[in-house]
């Protein structure tokens, strides 16, 4: 009989798990990933999960930070790179490396524990919950605004890749934080953006645009047909400081010679393109689950963002594979936006699992919605009403990376 065990890996085991990695994602392993992923490699954030001697499963959490609602920059323990060889799926190795992975963050330096799903079923049984949405966006060439936008005249430059992440690093650092769902910078940011095998679609390499006010990172995909090109452009990151700069840098991609297409897999929900277009209709938006968040010590996690109304709830909270979050929370929200959140004997209010606490936490899905979907349940109207209230934020949720 085999039997499971979980540990953190040391660094000459790089080679083993970017290995088992890239057989669990039906992916070769190229040696410029390889050496990426070395740079960014701790052993001491990776696990792996042995069968006997064999490494049979692993996964890591890379650091990073986050900006949550009120403009915190909190730290977030990036989970991935998980992966199970194929062949011992289904025998419980990934719950293996979620169960060593959230008890190695517990009472950490990192409540909170994230990541990009690589299929929609798999993540909601260890706690996650969808937080922000991708807004997979699709805008046809020459799309014109509507007269009343203001398009910033100063010019859009290619840069050197070089130049122009100096210029993205610089000018995001100063804007992360006013997007709750953002990341910043972090030592991945690089060697995922230019290095996004699995993620480019087909389309080829990596370019950048800037504008004195903003950047996009994007990449053309190369379309040829008898009657001519049929390029598409996939958009990997678009920041701008101004309406008027993000205007000059939609109009920079959308009238790009050769192209059909615009496509932002990654867009926001409520991508401001969508309210500047003088034909609606022409945008499309496919809504799908972006960044997945899991609260590992869920007091802090609470009391980390701003709350948009003041409150005071009880949450009888559900949590079957991290059982000490599973209790009564008095979560109080001041008219300041800071939060208390304190064990407590009381009756509850709004009784919910983890992960749809996850799914509510950045503005991301209200706990009206989800009461209306059963599940949350609501023993106060008032209560979901108020909590409702100050859960949300003034603009959607949006994680623009993988990592
Ligand atoms: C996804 C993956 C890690 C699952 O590993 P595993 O060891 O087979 O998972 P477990 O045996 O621990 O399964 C735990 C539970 O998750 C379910 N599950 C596992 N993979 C699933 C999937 N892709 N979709 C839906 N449910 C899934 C199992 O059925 C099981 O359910 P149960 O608790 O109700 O019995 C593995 O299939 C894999 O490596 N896939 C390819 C790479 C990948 O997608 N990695 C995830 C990156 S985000």
């Amino acid at each position: 009989m085999s039997q499971l065990r979980a540990r953190t890996l040391s660094a000459s085991e790089h080679g083993a798990f970017f290995e088992l990695t890239a057989a669990a994602f039906l992916e070769e392993p190229h040696e410029d990933w390889r050496a990426a992923h070395r740079e960014v490699f701790d052993p001491e954030r990776a696990h792996g999960v042995f069968d006997g001697p064999e490494l049979v499963g692993g996964g890591e959490h890379l650091s990073s930070r986050i900006a949550l609602p009120g403009g915190a920059d909190f730290p977030l323990a990036a989970v991935t790179s998980v992966g199970v060889r194929p062949g011992h799926r289904r025998r419980g190795v990934l719950t293996e490396l979620m169960r060593a992975q959230l008890e190695s963050l517990r009472g950490s330096d990192e409540p909170l524990a994230g990541l990009v799903s690589s299929e929609g079923g798999i993540y909601g049984r260890f706690g996650y919950g969808v937080s922000t949405r991708d807004g997979v966006l699709t805008v046809p060439r020459g799309a014109p605004f509507r007269s009343t936008v203001e398009v910033d005249p100063r010019p859009v430059r290619e840069l050197d890749l070089a130049r122009g992440e100096a210029f993205a690093t610089e000018l995001h650092r100063l804007l992360w934080t006013q997007r709750p769902g953002w990341l910043a910078h972090d030592a991945n940011w690089r060697n995922r953006v230019r290095n996004q095998h699995a993620f480019q679609w087909g389309a080829g390499a990596l370019r950048c645009a800037t504008h004195p006010d903003g950047y996009v990172f994007y990449r053309p995909k190369p379309g040829w047909k008898p009657e001519g090109p049929e390029y598409g452009l996939r958009v990997v990151e678009l920041v701008a400081r101004t309406p008027a700069a993000y205007a000059a840098l939609w109009r920079h991609l959308l009238d790009t010679d050769l192209v059909a297409q615009v496509t932002w897999p990654r867009a926001a929900v409520d991508e401001p393109l969508l309210a500047m277009l003088e034909n609606p209709r022409s945008a499309e938006l496919r809504v799908l689950d972006g960044l997945w968040l899991r609260p590992v010590d869920l007091d802090r996690v609470l009391a980390a963002q701003q709350y948009s109304a003041p409150c005071e709830v009880v949450l009888d909270v559900h949590d079957a594979f991290c059982p000490w979050n599973a209790d009564r929370w008095l979560l109080r929200a001041g008219a300041d936006g800071s939060a208390e959140v304190a064990r407590t004997s009381s009756a509850p209010d709004l009784a919910l699992d983890v992960s749809d606490l996850a799914a509510a936490y950045l503005g991301g899905t209200s706990l009206t919605t989800l009461a209306a979907a059963g599940r949350v349940v609501a023993h106060s109207p008032e209560a979901l009403r108020a909590a409702t209230r100050a859960f949300a934020t003034e603009r959607a949720p949006h994680c623009p990376r993988n990592f």
